[in-house]
C-alpha cells in the first residue's frame, strides 16, 4: 500500500540558509531545526492503486512494464576523434564528476569557527579608514569596535585581536604604556567583555605600537634590540592585558624565551587559564607593509631581521617550536601565512598543539587591490586562500577577511 513515508528518497533534509547558526552560534541565537520535506510533489501522498505487490510481480515477470527513460549517450563535437579508450586502471576524475561527490570527498573545510578578526582601535570617536587597507578602518574604541564585533558576531565570528594606534606622546623608548592598566587595549577589553562575556579576546604583546622607535624591543645606544630586558616589559604587559580580561595573549616580538617568562609572570598573579599564543615562526617580512601604515609603527630605523626570522629559513622554524613547546606555548602561529604555507605545515606535522596562521595586511591588500582592478575575483580568491592555509595544516586563521569569508560561508553578505 502506498503511504506518505517520511524518509523515502523522494525526501530530502532542508535547513536555513544561514547553516552556521544552526551549528555553532552561541545559545542567544534562535535554534532552527531539520525539516523534513519533500523534493517533488508528484508522489504526493496519493497514488491510487488497486494493484497488489502480486499483480505488480507478475506484470514484471510477464514483461509487462512501462518503459524507463530512453538512454541517452552524450555525443562529443562534430570532428571528435574516434578512438580506443585509454586502458587506465585509475581515473581520479571519477571523483570529481559532481558537485555531491566533490563535496562528499572534500578533505578541508571552512567556518566561522577558525577565524580571529584583528581590529585596530584608536582614541578617536570616528572610524578612519586605512588607505593601505582597503575596508579595514581604525576603529573607535568606544562605539566603532562595539559595532564592528556585534556584525562579525552575526556571521559566526567570536575570535578577536586588538591592535592599538597610540598617540606619539604617549610613546618612549621603553614602550612603558605598553603595561599601563588603563592604556587603549586593557580599556577596550573591559568594555568588550562587558558587552560580549562570551567572545575570545587576543591581545599582542610587543612593543612596538608603544616604542618610539617603532620597535618591538628595547633599543639600545648602537641599536641592539636588548632581549631580556624587553622580556621584562613583555611580562608586564601580559599580565596588564590579562588582568583587563584577555583570554589569549599572543607575544609577537621574537625575543628569546619570553614564553617561558610571560606564563611565570600569569601564573604568578593568579592567570592560569590565560593562554599563551605565540608567533613561533614569525618572518622578517615586507608583506606587513600596511599593518605599519595602519598603526604608523614603521620602525624609525633599520629592519627588524635581528628578531624575526630569515624568509630564506625554513629548519630554524623547528628551533622556535621546540623552544614554545617547552616554554608552555598553548598555540603556535606562523606568519605571514599563504607564502608560508610549508611552514605552517612543517610546525603541524612536528606539534601537537594547535597551529594558528596569520594572513597578513599585504596578503590581504594584494587580493583587494587585484580585486578592485578586476584583475581576479576578489571573493573567490579570498575563499581559495583562506582554504589553502587550512589544508596546509592551520587550525585558526587570523585574517582580515574574517568577517567578509565568514559572510559568505553563512550565505548573508555583509558590509
Ligand atoms: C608587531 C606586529 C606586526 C604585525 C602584527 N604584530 C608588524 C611587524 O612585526 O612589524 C603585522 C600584521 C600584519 O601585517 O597584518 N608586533
Amino acid at each position: 500500500m502506498a503511504s506518505t513515508i517520511s524518509f523515502s528518497p523522494g525526501n530530502v533534509l532542508v535547513r536555513p540558509k544561514v547553516a552556521h547558526r544552526t551549528t555553532s552560534f552561541p545559545p542567544s541565537t534562535n535554534l532552527r531545526s531539520f525539516v523534513a520535506v519533500r523534493a517533488s510533489s508528484e508522489q504526493d501522498g496519493s497514488i491510487k492503486t488497486s494493484r497488489t505487490l502480486e499483480e505488480c510481480e507478475a506484470a514484471a515477470v510477464a514483461g509487462n512494464i512501462p518503459a524507463p527513460p530512453p538512454l541517452v549517450k552524450p555525443a562529443g563535437p562534430k570532428g571528435t576523434p574516434k578512438i580506443k579508450p585509454l586502458d587506465l586502471a585509475r581515473r581520479p576524475r571519477r571523483n570529481r564528476r559532481s558537485p555531491a561527490l566533490r563535496s562528499a570527498f572534500q578533505e578541508t573545510t571552512l567556518s566561522p569557527a577558525n577565524f580571529v578578526l584583528p581590529l585596530f582601535i584608536h582614541e578617536g570617536e570616528l572610524d578612519t579608514p586605512i588607505g593601505a587597507m582597503p575596508g579595514c578602518f581604525r576603529l573607535g574604541w568606544q562605539h566603532g569596535l562595539i559595532a564592528e564585533v556585534s556584525k562579525a558576531r552575526d556571521v559566526g565570528v567570536n575570535s578577536f585581536v586588538l591592535f592599538p594606534k597610540i598617540p606619539d606622546a604617549l610613546k618612549t623608548p621603553t614602550g612603558d604604556e605598553a603595561y599601563n592598566d588603563n592604556g587603549l587595549v586593557p580599556r577596550s577589553i573591559r568594555l568588550l567583555k562587558d558587552k560580549f562575556p562570551d567572545i575570545i579576546i587576543y591581545t599582542d604583546v610587543a612593543l612596538d605600537p608603544y616604542s618610539s622607535d617603532g620597535h618591538d624591543g628595547i633599543v639600545r645606544e648602537d641599536g641592539v634590540i636588548m632581549n631580556d630586558e624587553t622580556v621584562y616589559q613583555l611580562c608586564k604587559q601580559a599580565v596588564s592585558q590579562a588582568r583587563a580580561g584577555a583570554d589569549v595573549v599572543s607575544p609577537s616580538d621574537m625575543m628569546d624565551g619570553r614564553v617561558g617568562a610571560i606564563r611565570e609572570a600569569l601564573d604568578a598573579e593568579g592567570f592560569h587559564d590565560v593562554s599563551i599564543m605565540s608567533y613561533t615562526a614569525k618572518y622578517a617580512s615586507a608583506f606587513y607593509g600596511p599593518f605599519r601604515e595602519a598603526l604608523d609603527s614603521n620602525p624609525r630605523f633599520g629592519d627588524k631581521k635581528t628578531y624575526q626570522m630569515n624568509p630564506a629559513n625554513y629548519r630554524e622554524a623547528l628551533i622556535e617550536t621546540e623552544a614554545d613547546e617547552s616554554e608552555g606555548a598553548d598555540i603556535l602561529l606562523v606568519k605571514p601565512a599563504l607564502p608560508y604555507s610549508d611552514v605552517i605545515r612543517l610546525l603541524r606535522d612536528n606539534s601537537s598543539l594547535p597551529i594558528a596562521a596569520y594572513q597578513v595586511s599585504g596578503e590581504y591588500s594584494m587580493i583587494k587591490a587585484a580585486g578592485v582592478l578586476k584583475m581576479i575575483d576578489e571573493e573567490r580568491v579570498m575563499m581559495e586562500s583562506l582554504m589553502c592555509i587550512r589544508r596546509a595544516g592551520a587550525d585558526i586563521i587570523l585574517s582580515y577577511f574574517a568577517r567578509q569569508a565568514a559572510g559568505v560561508l553563512c550565505g548573508t553578505k555583509s558590509n
